[in-house]
């Protein structure tokens, strides 16, 4: 987390809570009552911990350790009683309960704990407060303002570590997945090369027209393999997209001549005239529709209609690709647009993917809707051009 960016937000915090400086000043007058029971609240704290060995378990050294936290947690009381509130501070808390989560204490029990330490301060300011009633419950709220940040800034700590850690975990599942699918689709060609170079090496007397045919499969073979080795690596490394505006209906006519329809589909381009030209990387956009169109086909193998329609409004233009094919079951849906993920017998599955790739990466969103046995559609919408006319040229820059 950014250090500035997290004591904005602590400021932020603190402004919704209504904190205030004799909030502050109303704190540190607590310690001078609480100073003398620092080792009882903090005996407390760990005795309770005794009991529970979801919470017991992540204190894996001992008395030793217990001794050497005892003295942490006074050094964060005092630090919260008297404290300044500035950048240290909060960077210091923020290390607090990140260092939780790091030895794997559930985010539970560092709640109750501090629930706990509230608790036992309000006691001891119940009977040993020097001042009057009224004082002291203006202190008290000050107090459940402060421990209330405390609280969000240890919460704070845990959520962004969880959501990194998933991050991590959908970065291993989609390498994973990645593997797994080179795998699949270079065993076939290998398996191929090595039954002919088999039998190249052990047949007894090969004739000059077998030879032939099996050094032109390896070769065919060696082609497939290079193709999966080079979509990939389009998809690893696809450049940053340049923004500029252009109409939609160019890339359209010209990704359809690019890819063209059998001679068993019809298709129909229903774009409306007035329909204002998007912004995004031209090129980019054609390869989505060729991938599109490409998958619209292979979806109507005995033949049908593919329709090219286009709305606008809301600052974006959303073009829909629908084919009368046989749909796409709801679980096959779900994950049409990860890699390798590909239900047909050709193809290797990236088409989609490298496409929905594009469309993040050209600020658009890219859906698939489909119901079985009622062909299916993909949605692209791309910002319009008009809604930003002071960004005719955009590049978006490494990303
Ligand atoms: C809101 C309540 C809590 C506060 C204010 C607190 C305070 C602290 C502080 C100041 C540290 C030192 C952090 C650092 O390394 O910079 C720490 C670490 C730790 N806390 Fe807590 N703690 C709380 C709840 C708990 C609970 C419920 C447990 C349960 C066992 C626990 C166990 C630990 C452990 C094991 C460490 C690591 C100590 C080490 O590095 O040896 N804490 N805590």
């Amino acid at each position: 987390m950014d250090p500035q960016e997290l004591l904005q937000k602590y400021r932020d915090l603190q402004a919704y809570v209504g904190w205030t400086p004799s909030d502050a000043g109303r704190v540190r007058s607590t310690v001078a009552v609480l100073e003398p029971h620092l080792p009882e609240i903090v005996d407390d704290f760990y005795a309770e911990i005794e009991k529970h060995p979801q919470a017991r378990k992540v204190i894996s050294g001992g008395a030793e350790q217990i001794v050497r936290l005892k003295g942490t947690l006074t050094t964060w009381l005092r630090q919260l009683l008297g404290g300044d509130y500035d950048l240290e501070y909060v960077l210091r808390r923020w290390q607090v309960g990140y260092r939780h989560v790091e030895i794997g204490l559930d985010q539970v029990f560092a709640n109750v704990a501090l629930a706990r330490i509230r608790l036992h301060i309000a006691g001891i300011l119940r009977t040993r407060w020097p001042g009057d009633q009224a004082e002291l419950a203006a202190t008290r709220d000050s107090l459940d303002k402060l421990l209330d940040l405390e609280m969000a800034l240890i919460n704070g700590a845990y959520q962004a570590e969880f959501a990194a850690r998933q991050q991590r975990v959908e970065r291993l599942v989609a390498i994973g997945q990645v593997a797994g699918g080179i795998a699949h689709e270079l065993r076939n060609p290998l398996n191929v090369i090595k039954t002919s170079v088999y039998y190249l090496t052990n047949a007894r007397s090969v004739s000059p027209e077998k030879t032939k045919e099996h050094l032109e499969r390896i070769e065919k073979q060696v082609t497939t393999a290079d193709s999966v080795i080079t979509a990939l690596s389009n998809y690893a490394r696809l450049p940053s997209p340049t923004l500029r505006p252009f109409p939609l209906e160019q890339v359209v006519r010209e990704a359809l001549e690019a890819v063209e329809p059998p001679d068993n589909i019809q298709v129909q381009v229903d774009l409306p005239p007035a329909l204002p030209p998007v912004l995004a990387d031209l090129d980019q956009v054609q390869i989505v529709f060729l991938n599109l169109f490409r998958n619209a086909y292979e979806a109507m193998p005995q033949g049908g209609a593919l329709r090219i329609s286009a709305t606008d409004g809301d600052g974006h233009v959303e073009v829909a690709v629908t084919d009368t094919g046989d749909g796409i079951p709801p679980e096959v849906l779900k994950r049409i647009m990860e890699p390798f993920h590909s239900t047909k017998s050709r193809g290797i599955g990236l088409g989609l993917a490298i496409s929905r790739s594009i469309v993040d990466r050209n600020q658009g969103t890219l859906k698939a809707f489909s119901e079985p046995g009622r062909g299916a559609t993909f949605k692209l919408r791309l910002k319009s051009a008009d809604r930003v006319p002071e960004q005719k040229e955009v590049n978006s820059g490494p990303s």
